[in-house]
């Protein structure tokens, strides 16, 4: 069998990330299976597999539950007060002694919570949605000051090149199948596209990818891990409420839909995306009304955070995935990762008898 490592694009400057061992976290660099992948050892991961930094829809526990398993768990910051950040990495901390991120907006970016995160030396910063006219060389400066490894997520391979000529070590290619903001690229041919255009840096691939067989293609594409938002939604560490998470479970994958509702509803700017939802009565109801939308924004803001918090399904917003139709289980983060990358070799077991000779 070969070592899916022996053919993707090797690092040439691996910088493995450190952590304090604590608790069970044991070595670094634990046993490997077929996936590991160059960015494994400089992330100091066991599995290419990383929860994508998801704001409120990430919680400690969640994030610790991922970096234990032997992936990377990020912590969404987005509109985090700068007074939590210290007591959520320390509950991270607390967690595990494995690596882990943290996830801004960097056109929502609060550079209080910003400075207060990076006091607390996050082995890895992720960043996502600049605003064409931000300084990403600043923002990056800045983590790499603190230590971190920087990670940038974008649908755009242009964008992916100015991150990387300002600093990141590590793209993520997020394809609109994703759940969430997203871009109008497709998955498939995103990654390649992106692994062409900033090459020998490594590439995640994100969006649709829910367990094994998408870790598997995104490997074959080139990619050296994959990045995961919705799989993780449906777990018990997850904050979502029950019936938000029956929601994704109840999903054929085909109930999605990409829409400026929620932002328009909310009054949000978000640079050049749209969210990827469950079509709920909510979103057809507002489809096609944006002006109506805009003239209702702060009842529309109360009657989101509202159901959110009763868990209305049909009146709520529910950010997911296509891959939401593979997605038939609520179970612990730390045996999603253990799954995919069981699944993944299983399958890489299966497609080596394929080959030539
Ligand atoms: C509920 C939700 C919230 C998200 N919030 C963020 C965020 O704050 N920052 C970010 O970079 N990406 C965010 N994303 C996108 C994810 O990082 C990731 O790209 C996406 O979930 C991958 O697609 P998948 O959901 O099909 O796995 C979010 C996704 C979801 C589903």
């Amino acid at each position: 069998m070969r070592r899916f490592d022996s053919i993707v694009a090797h690092d040439p400057s691996p910088r493995p990330l450190t952590a304090k061992k604590r608790g069970s976290a044991g070595t670094l660099y634990p046993k490997v299976g077929m996936i590991k992948t160059p960015l494994c050892d400089r992330l100091g991961i066991e599995y290419p597999i990383v929860l994508g930094g998801m704001g409120s829809g990430t919680t400690p526990e969640l994030v610790s539950a991922v970096s234990e398993a032997g992936g990377l768990g990020t912590l969404g910051m987005n509109a985090r007060a700068a007074e939590d950040a210290a007591p959520l990495m320390a509950k991270v901390r607390q967690g595990t002694g494995k690596p882990f991120g943290v996830n801004f907006l960097l056109f929502n970016l609060d550079e209080a919570a910003f400075a207060a995160t990076l006091a607390e030396r996050p082995p890895v910063v992720a960043f996502a949605w600049a605003k064409p006219e931000q300084n990403l060389r600043e923002y990056f400066q800045r983590a790499h000051d603190a230590g971190a490894l920087v990670m940038y997520q974008t649908g755009s391979v242009p964008e992916a090149r100015v991150a990387l000529e300002a600093g990141a070590e590590v793209l993520i290619a997020q394809g609109s199948e994703g759940g969430g903001h997203v871009g109008l690229m497709g998955t498939l041919p995103l990654v390649p596209m992106m692994v062409d255009a900033v090459s020998p840096a490594p590439v995640l691939a994100a969006g649709g990818i829910a367990d094994g067989r998408g870790l598997v293609a995104a490997l074959a594409l080139g990619a050296q891990g994959v990045l995961l938002g919705t799989r993780f939604l449906a777990t018990p560490e997850s904050p979502l409420h029950e019936n938000f998470k029956a929601a994704i479970l109840a999903s054929d994958g085909h109930n999605t839909e990409l829409t400026n509702i929620p932002d328009i509803g909310r009054g949000q700017l978000w640079p050049g995306a749209m969210a990827r939802v469950i079509r709920n009565r909510f979103i057809r109801r507002w489809s096609g009304q944006d002006s109506a939308l805009r003239a209702a924004q702060a009842e529309i803001t109360r009657s989101l955070a509202e159901a959110r918090k009763s868990g209305d399904v049909e009146e709520g917003l529910l950010m997911a995935g296509q891959d939401a139709g593979l997605i038939h289980d609520i179970v612990p983060a730390g045996e999603i990762v253990r799954r995919i990358a069981g699944e993944a070799e299983k399958v890489l077991s299966g497609l080596s008898g394929m080959g030539p000779g």
